[in-house]
């Protein structure tokens, strides 16, 4: 029994607190919670909840997170749009084994499209570790969350994710919306069985062996309800004030493209890495899995009573509806979005560098059947196996080709969309980016820039079926 649409108020995740200056804890376990009003569902959540915690974060202030692990399966905790050293950022294979447990990485291969076969150099770590984030990185809204090799996504599905936002003295010198009216939206779809529980088409149901979902899902798993911070099609009451909002598609692999009916404009500020030069209005944002938009909203163009729907018009039906806002009162105005926003921020498109280093990643489905799998160039992911090697301080066009849908995700270096066919990049693709949305038969270069660390970091599809199913490579900063 699926709630009304707009009955269930939108719940705002908590804060993560430190445990003494610059340290955190945060355990990953097992936890019920209401997510379909008087059912309960098994979530596996960072301190139990889902989403997880959201800290708030300080630029240059480097910060040690300890993620102890409480489930019966690894994992492997990856932060998203960090500037994050090699040991701290996520691989795959480089897991948490949960309290108690016990982990044994397979050495065969896997009848079917799992990237594990001939994965070398697993890294263990029992019980808990800490992840080290420098944070020498401009204001930005992250995310967090699982990056387990071949189950990042049903673990994700299960609730392992949540939001970091990146704060700065730049951003804080900006007339902006803040306090309860800076919102964290984390939206996800999600299909549930009839008592409640997450229903995922896995193969193997404990996450342990065979990884992978039932064929019909190969093109990636969806949901029928559409989830806001974790609950179904929520409401929040707002003044007629602006609003700034930090839109995240967690989806494993649902695109939206959202909408204000009866009306209304998004005013983007900032993109997935951080604040935008100057803001940029759109009637409608596509956003695919991975991606940040970070925009402002103004409700007092609506008389108070009005209710302002967030609609996604690529879905039908309950897919069509995400949440709501419901203009309830007058409230004095003290914000605004200035007319320049970061000043360390592209301030056009990206101009296409007369001799740069120019590499090829052709995303695609190769084999068929059971021999079918997701690839990058034509092979699958190889753990320790660079399809590049860019040179620290260097900046590189990538050109990203694809025959589908493919979110592309690179780990470390941020990017700016060139083009997309060879004409300029769309209007939401502005800024620094670390996530773009490859379209079927598109080709999209980008300009890559690598700073911060050397080392063996990944780039990936961020549909996470497409992850799990190996469309992921090494790429290493020399
Ligand atoms: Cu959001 Cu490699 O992932
Ligand atoms: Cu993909």
């Amino acid at each position: 029994p699926l709630p009304r649409p707009f009955t269930v108020p939108l719940p705002i995740p908590a804060q993560a607190r430190p445990v003494r200056p610059g340290h955190y804890e945060v355990v990953q376990r097992q936890a019920r919670m209401e997510i379909v009003p008087g059912t309960s569902t098994e979530v596996w959540g960072f301190d139990g909840t889902f989403p997880g915690p959201t800290f708030r974060l300080r630029r240059a202030s480097p910060v040690t997170v300890r993620v102890r692990n409480r489930l019966p399966v690894p994992t492997s905790t990856h932060l998203h749009g960090g500037v994050t050293p090699p040991g701290s950022d996520g691989y795959p294979t480089d897991l948490v084994v949960g309290e108690g447990h016990v982990f044994r990485p397979p050495t065969g291969g896997h009848a079917h499209h799992g990237a594990a076969a001939g994965a070398s150099g697993w890294t263990l770590h029992q019980g808990f570790r800490d992840y080290a984030y420098p944070l020498d990185q401009p204001a930005a809204t992250l995310w967090y969350h699982d990056h387990r090799m071949d189950f990042t996504a049903p673990q994700v599905w299960r609730g392992l994710a949540g939001f970091a936002i990146v704060e700065d003295d730049e951003e804080d010198a900006l007339p902006l919306p803040g306090g309860e009216r800076d919102v964290p939206l984390m939206i996800c779809d999600r299909a549930f069985a009839e008592d409640g529980s997450f229903r995922y088409p896995s193969k193997d149901p404990g996450l342990l062996e065979s990884p992978g979902v039932e064929d019909a899902y190969m093109e990636g798993v969806e949901g029928d309800v559409i989830l806001v911070n974790g609950a179904p099609w929520p409401v929040l009451e707002v003044s007629a004030t602006r609003y700034r909002l930090r839109l995240l598609n967690a989806s494993n692999a649902r695109r939206y493209r959202l909408r204000l009916t009866p009306g209304g404009r998004f005013t983007q500020i900032g993109s997935d890495a951080g604040l935008l030069a100057a803001p940029v209005t759109h009637e409608a944002i596509t956003i695919a899995p991975g991606e940040r938009f970070d925009v402002v909203v103004d409700f007092s163009a609506h008389p108070v009573g009005t209710d302002v729907t967030m609609v996604n018009t690529l879905g039908s039906g309950r897919t069509r509806d995400v949440m709501r806002f419901r203009v309830a009162r007058r409230a004095r105005e003290d914000a605004t979005v200035p007319a320049r926003l970061a000043g360390s921020a592209p301030a056009g498109p990206a101009l296409r560098p007369a001799s740069a280093t120019t590499r090829r990643f052709d995303f695609r489905r190769t084999g068929q059947g059971a021999g079918a799998a997701w690839t990058i160039n034509g092979v699958p992911f190889r753990p320790g196996t660079p399809l590049a090697r860019p040179r620290l301080g260097s900046t590189e066009v990538w050109r990203l080709t694809s025959d589908f849908h493919h979110p592309v995700h690179v780990h470390l270096a941020h990017f700016q969309v060139l083009s997309r066919n060879g004409r300029a990049p769309a209007a939401t693709d502005g800024g620094w980016k670390d996530t773009v949305d490859v379209r079927p038969y598109e080709t999209v270069d980008v300009l890559v820039r690598f700073e911060g660390f050397r080392g063996r970091y990944m780039m990936h599809c961020h549909n996470l079926e497409h992850e799990d199913m190996a469309m992921m490579a090494d790429f290493e900063v020399v």
